[in-house]
């Protein structure tokens, strides 16, 4: 039930909070960690689209997905919708200045200084070391033989992001950082918990995570000390470097901002696009003509057509299934006075599989992105409002560099007629048998490969 069209904003005094399953506590957060991509769907045919879900240690979650009602909490106060207390369980991990975990004033500097690096030029920049970096990982994957493919898209992406954001081309620090950042970044249940309990970090498992956190920082301050000291800076093209221009002068970014804000782009920007592409080559090998349409513009450099595609996945297959804003005071969302303290969560995965908001939402469609883009309350795989991702252009030009090295050299096969389910790893879903499928050589692309010399072999996590 809805109440929202019955109550205005402004009548509620006593806070309320909109009904919302009865199951125990454990039950419902094994069940939105692990498949909150069927259980919110369940919860708003039962409730409508105003719920409540309750998860241990967590304050109570009001899940949003009318497009008026994800307004009010995208375009509200800063002061009242606090997205990085909603993320303060990461603050051990990505440190006191982190923009995910920031709010407020902070914030909003934070995002000054790291915007300059996001904009249209600095992608434009960026995408042929990413378009290189696919030109020599591509080519690896191995074909003829059943394959998961998300955990070679992690190693890209890994690549991607120590490349591009961290800017390290010195080969022995790159290979000391690869796999620290894989252990650091890995968010699972060791890294959560004991981010949470601190006493946990001195003992196994746990303290690998730690120890591996401390290298990594090492390996970043000497990286940001030679950085500021290098002659070439304002030549460079990666993010690091942008952002030590974007702060020169007095209110530049310390070393400890600097280091903070590095790991949080790792963590946000990594697991994310490996994910979202696992998803792209999943849905582009169960549609035959759609894959066809993407290899023949991949051939003729139509990268608008590989965009539509990556966006339609994201659609179909959101890699973040909700966001969320902490409610710093009692406020009127949906027809409900919510208690301070709770959080209040627009859905992601609601809207994009809304019949009212896309036609026949089941099929793959890249067609729907091709004259223009859906409302941001309708499509909005990055979230909403001023703590909208800031990676999105990003990710999305480093996947059509992906699709287009990809789809020239290889053709993708479903390894069977069933959908592969998503499970929750962390705050992403993943395809749950990490994207199975058969790769086979274009028999134009053999010319096109290049052998590279030092193999990057795929993480084991996905
Ligand atoms: C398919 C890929 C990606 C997806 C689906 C994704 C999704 C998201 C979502 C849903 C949010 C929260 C937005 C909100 O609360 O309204 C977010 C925030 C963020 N993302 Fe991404 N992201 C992706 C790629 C990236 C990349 C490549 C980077 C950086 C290199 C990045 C960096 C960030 C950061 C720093 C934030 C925090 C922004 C803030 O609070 O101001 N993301 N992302």
């Amino acid at each position: 039930m809805d109440r929202s069209s019955a109550v205005t904003a402004s009548e509620p005094t006593a806070t309320a909070l909109p009904p919302g399953p009865g199951l125990p506590m454990p039950v419902q957060s094994a069940l939105f960690l692990l498949a909150r991509d069927r259980y919110l769907p369940w919860c708003r045919r039962r409730y409508g689209n105003v719920f409540t879900v309750r998860m241990m240690g967590r304050a109570p979650m009001v899940v949003l997905s009318d497009a008026e009602h994800m307004k009010r909490v995208f375009s509200g106060p800063a002061n009242v919708f606090h997205a990085g207390e909603g993320n303060e369980f990461l603050r051990p991990l990505l440190g006191e200045n982190s923009l995910l975990t920031m709010d407020e004033d902070a914030h909003r500097r934070a995002r000054r200084m790291l915007m300059p690096a996001f904009n249209g030029a600095a992608l434009r920049r960026y995408a042929e070391t990413v378009a290189t970096i696919a030109g020599e990982q591509v080519p690896r994957w191995p074909t003829g033989r059943i394959t998961a493919l998300h955990p070679w898209l992690q190693a890209l992406t890994l690549e991607v992001i120590l490349q591009v954001v961290f800017g390290v081309t010195d080969e022995r620090r790159l290979d000391r950082m690869r796999p620290l950042v894989r252990k650091v970044t890995d968010i699972g249940p060791v890294t959560f918990f004991s981010a949470l309990m601190p006493r946990l970090r001195a003992y196994p498992p746990a303290r690998a995570v730690w120890q591996a956190a401390e290298e990594l920082d090492r390996l970043l301050y000497a990286e940001i000390a030679e950085r500021r000291a290098a002659a070439d800076l304002e030549q460079r093209a990666d993010v690091l470097s942008m952002m030590l221009r974007a702060g020169e002068g007095a209110d530049g970014l310390s070393d400890q901002e600097l280091r903070d804000e590095l790991i949080t782009l790792v963590l946000a920007g990594h697991e994310t696009t490996a994910t979202g592409l696992a998803w792209t080559f999943h849905e582009l090998a169960r549609n035959p003509r759609v894959r066809e349409l993407a290899a023949e513009a991949a051939e003729r450099g139509d990268d608008d057509y590989l965009e539509a595609v990556f966006k339609e996945a994201l659609r179909m297959r959101p890699v973040v299934y909700a966001v969320a804003r902490k409610l710093t005071e009692d406020t009127d969302v949906a027809g409900y006075r919510i208690p301070a303290g709770s959080i209040v969560s627009p859905s992601i995965g609601l809207p994009h599989r809304d019949a009212r908001r896309f036609d026949r939402p089941e099929v793959f469609d890249p067609d729907r992105f091709a004259s223009g883009q859906p409302s941001s309350t309708d499509w909005l795989p990055f979230g909403g409002g001023i703590r909208r991702c800031i990676g999105a252009g990003f990710s999305i030009m480093e996947a059509v560099a992906i699709l287009r090295t990809a789809l020239r050299e290889l053709d993708f096969r479903p390894d069977r007629r069933r959908v592969e389910p998503a499970k929750g790893r962390g705050v992403v879903l993943v395809p749950l048998r990490g994207a199975r499928l058969q790769l086979r050589r274009r028999y134009n692309a053999a010319s096109r490969s290049r052998n590279v010399s030092s193999p990057i072999e795929p993480s084991s996590s996905a």
